[in-house]
């Protein structure tokens, strides 16, 4: 089968992660989740209990060793060969992140290895700037959106699955959108739509609808 690079990108809760799992493995294809990788760096930063400066974070990024490696359901990511993939998710990550993300030095390193893992493999790649520039080329290149209510609802589902508790519709909303807002005007590779993205509103789609578009459209261009 032709391995062409798939990236999918779009803002927190719209399915990215999900629908580019089920995709990666309908298509025997690796699978990366690149905002793993940014909340790793900042799992390890909140660790170091350091100023969240420049500087502090250049040392961290010298000293970690992220990996990711395949799993039954996904990804397995890793810190310092520590498995952090349930760390990564905690309420005090999802609060750094935007802001650790918006290093240029952080992000350098992050691309850098999102390059070297994928290039001239089969690949689902998701984030927020894989089409923009992680993978300005890629094959096929989706933009997944979805509306506040759906996308909140989703998070508080996920929330209530995992026992966590205290946070409501409205907080989650409102941190949602303040994360949209930080990533969409940083500097370096804000969140945007590649120009020859495709658009998929996901608010009234099933996971199993939206993902059976994405494939179908990679199927397109595999076969063709
Ligand atoms: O799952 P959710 O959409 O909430 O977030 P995520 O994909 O795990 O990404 C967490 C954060 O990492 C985002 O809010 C971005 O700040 C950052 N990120 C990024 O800057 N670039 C990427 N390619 C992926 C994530």
């Amino acid at each position: 089968m032709k391995q062409i690079i798939i990236a999918i990108d779009g803002p927190a809760g719209s399915g990215k992660t999900s629908s580019a799992k089920i995709v990666a493995e309908k298509l025997n294809y690796i699978y990366i989740d690149t905002g793993a990788m940014y909340r790793a760096v900042t799992l390890a930063w909140l660790r170091e209990k350091v100023p969240l400066t420049a500087e502090k974070l250049k040392e961290v990024i010298d000293t970690i060793n992220i990996t990711l490696e395949p799993s039954a359901n996904g990804q397995i990511t890793k810190l310092n060969d520590e498995d952090v993939s349930e760390a990564i998710r905690s309420e005090e990550v999802n609060r750094f992140v935007s802001q650790i993300s918006a290093d240029k030095y952080v992000r350098e390193a992050m691309v850098n290895l999102q390059r070297k893992l994928a290039e001239g493999k089969g690949c689902v790649m998701d984030g927020r700037d894989i089409g923009t520039t992680v993978f300005p080329n890629a094959a096929l290149k989706i933009y997944l959106t979805a509306s506040i209510g759906a996308r909140a609802k989703r998070r508080l589902n996920e929330y209530a699955e995992k026992g966590i508790t205290g946070l409501g519709f409205n907080e989650i909303a409102t941190q949602i959108l303040e994360r949209d807002r930080f990533d969409s005007n940083r500097e370096v590779s804000p969140l945007r739509k590649a120009n020859d993205a495709i658009e998929i509103d996901t608010s009234n789609l099933t996971l199993q609808e939206q993902s059976e578009k994405i494939y179908k459209l990679a199927l397109d261009i595999i076969n063709n």
